[in-house]
């Protein structure tokens, strides 16, 4: 039996953590390698509703917990998100949980940073979260994050403050807000740093550990190949990689630790903010899709575009993220539609194009080439076995098996944790 790994095939919200969670019985540890609180999972389990921004959503479950050391850490949004769940009666301990000790930090300055970027960008804006994941994703890269670790000794933290603050300064300059408040920021981190280090450890050695003695991992990615730093829909993307090369440098392991990746995919597309998408429909189609999926965001409560599948995308990201198979959610959202479409290929100028080229103009001008299967009209709702499912539901599933070059390993019938059709255990390679 091998690891796992599950990362979004579109732009997030496909409905990884009702996956993970489904998956995270069967783990002995659910790690994330990426990504930050401008993730938001869902789980549902028999009727109760758990959202999770930060938390591995094996906590859920009683899973060990890993925030590996590739995710940007908001210690007050941990404080808050452990809060609220503890509240929902889930365990969470230092056992169950635990945080790189060479974690970044996201600090307030990148919160603000990200607000006063966005609001000065105008028709340029991303839509981020605006929680801070770009700037201290930057500052990361730029030798200038505090980490986890740091809040041991706060002693420390003068030299590490100047080069931060010397860099924020000259940006807060420019968008005439005051210098950082450095005094302020020690003590934040001062009464932050209590609640965060029993948390924190070297879970690299947990994860070697775990390798050793043969348990399985299931890592568990945010946001979707579509908004990777590389190869999604740049600039229009978060500042993290979401395919599944990150699970290695992201947690601390080597490349083959990945095993099989599932890669979470809807049944048709929705993405939130900012930026291309080729198969929106921003009409009643688009409509009825985001009613019936209840699509608004988890994290900022935004609507979400809502457009048909896009298999010349799906296909892409398998190729790029490394998918092995997929996990198909929300088949259950079309079951009223007497006709389904997909989109099979592209325009660019008159000429064919069965890949989404590189360039953002070239990305906002591709029009959709699509081909229309009939709907089931019947419900899929809460299906668990193939059996359930209506024969033209069934066809449309090998349609996109066949145009996205991947199989099917499961698929998914509702929000809650059991409504879900097994066809290949991903644990099983
Ligand atoms: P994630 O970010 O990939 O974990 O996905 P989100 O939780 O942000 O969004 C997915 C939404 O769809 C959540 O509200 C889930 O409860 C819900 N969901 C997941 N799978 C299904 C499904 O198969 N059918 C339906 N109707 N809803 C689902
Ligand atoms: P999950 O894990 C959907 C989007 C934002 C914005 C862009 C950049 O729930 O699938 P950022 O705050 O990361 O700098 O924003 O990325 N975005 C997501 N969209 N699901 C997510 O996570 C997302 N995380 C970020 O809306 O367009
Ligand atoms: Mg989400």
């Amino acid at each position: 039996m091998g690891n796992v790994t599950v990362i979004g095939a579109q732009w997030g919200d496909e409905g990884k953590g009702k996956i993970v969670d489904w998956l995270a019985s069967r783990a002995d540890m659910v790690v994330r390698f990426q990504g930050g609180h401008n993730a938001g999972h869902t789980l549902v389990v028999e009727g109760k509703t758990y959202k999770l921004s930060l938390l591995p959503s094996g906590i859920v479950t009683g899973t060990p917990s890993v925030v590996g050391n590739g995710v940007v850490l908001d210690p007050w949004a941990l404080k808050s998100e452990v809060e609220r769940i503890r509240d929902q009666g889930v365990e969470v301990t230092p056992e169950l949980l635990m945080v790189a000790d060479n974690c970044p930090l996201i600090l307030p300055i990148h919160r603000d940073l990200d607000a006063l970027r966005e609001d000065a960008s105008g028709a340029g804006k991303i839509g981020t979260t605006r929680r801070g994941i770009g700037p201290a994703y930057e500052d990361k890269v730029g030798r200038r994050a505090i980490r986890v670790c740091d809040l041991a000794d706060l002693g420390d933290l003068d030299p590490m403050l100047d080069r931060l603050c010397a860099h924020h300064d000259a940006l807060r300059a420019g968008f005439n807000e005051p210098p950082v408040d450095r005094r302020r920021l020690k003590n934040d981190l001062a009464e932050i740093a209590g609640f965060v280090l029993p948390f924190a450890r070297p879970v690299w050695r947990e994860i070697d550990n775990a390798r050793r003695n043969g348990k399985r991992i299931l890592f568990e990615g945010a946001q979707g190949v579509l908004l990777d730093v590389d190869h999604g829909t740049y600039p229009f993307v978060t500042s993290s990689n979401t395919v599944a090369g990150t699970v290695a440098s992201g947690s601390g392991t080597g490349p083959s630790a990945a095993g099989f990746v599932l890669g979470i995919t809807k049944a048709y597309t929705t993405r939130v903010g900012s930026g291309p998408f080729p198969t929106e429909q921003d009409n009643d189609v688009g409509q009825t899709l985001g009613t019936r999926g209840r699509e608004f965001g988890t994290v900022t409560g935004r609507k979400r575009r809502c457009g048909w599948f896009d298999a010349v995308l799906v296909r892409q990201a398998v190729a790029v993220g490394g998918v092995t198979g997929i996990a198909l959610t929300k088949l259950d959202v079309l079951d009223t539609l007497d006709t389904v479409k997909v989109c099979t290929g592209y325009k660019l100028d008159g000429q064919d194009l069965d890949y989404l080229p590189a360039h953002a103009a070239d990305q906002a001008r591709v029009e959709p080439v699509f081909e229309e299967i009939k709907g089931w009209e019947a419900s899929t709702e809460g299906a668990r076995s193939w059996a359930d499912l209506p024969a033209r539901a069934i066809k449309y599933v090998r349609r996109i098996e066949e145009l996205i070059r991947c199989p099917v390993a499961l698929v998914s019938t509702s929000p809650e944790r059991d409504d879900t059709i097994l066809v290949r255990d991903p644990f099983a390679g």
